[in-house]
């Protein structure tokens, strides 16, 4: 199985890789499959604009690289560009990922989600076109592990 430069650059050297203290929204969602887990942090401004955005992956390089390509997609951008970030999006921008791991970046696209759903429960407000993420395990979650 062979990665690409991008998806190694990423995996080696993860960009935005951390937490939010006091996050607009935070998102978990996990993998059945693999057991792997994604976080992922959002300071959102007053006008919607994505100001920060930080996340934790537990799990596999694929699912690595994609939450860091995937967070640098969405900073910067507003809450409708961000739902735009889909997992084809964050492959693409990664040159591709083997078959056997596309699935590993679905993780980063729902995890952009729960963060997101979790800012628009907060705020009281419904965001166009956002759906809850079905892997998001927000509801279990307990304590706060170390990843
Ligand atoms: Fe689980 Fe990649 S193998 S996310």
């Amino acid at each position: 199985m062979a990665y690409s430069d991008k998806v190694m650059d990423h995996f080696s050297n993860p960009r935005n890789m951390g937490e939010i203290e006091n996050p607009s929204g935070v998102g978990t969602v996990g993998n059945a499959q693999c057991g792997d887990i994604m976080r992922v942090y959002f300071d959102i401004s007053d006008d919607g604009i994505i100001r920060d955005v930080k996340f934790k992956t537990f799990g596999c390089a694929a699912a690595v690289a994609t939450s860091s390509m995937a967070t640098e997609l969405v900073k910067g951008k507003t809450i409708a560009e961000a739902l735009e970030v889909t997992n084809k999006a964050v492959c693409e921008a990664l040159d591709g990922l083997p078959p056997v791991k596309v699935h590993c970046s679905l993780l980063a696209e729902e995890a952009i989600h729960a963060a997101l759903w979790d800012y628009a429960e907060k705020n009281g407000i419904v965001i166009d076109g956002l759906v809850k993420p079905k892997s998001d395990i927000h509801e279990d979650e307990e304590e706060e592990e170390e990843y």
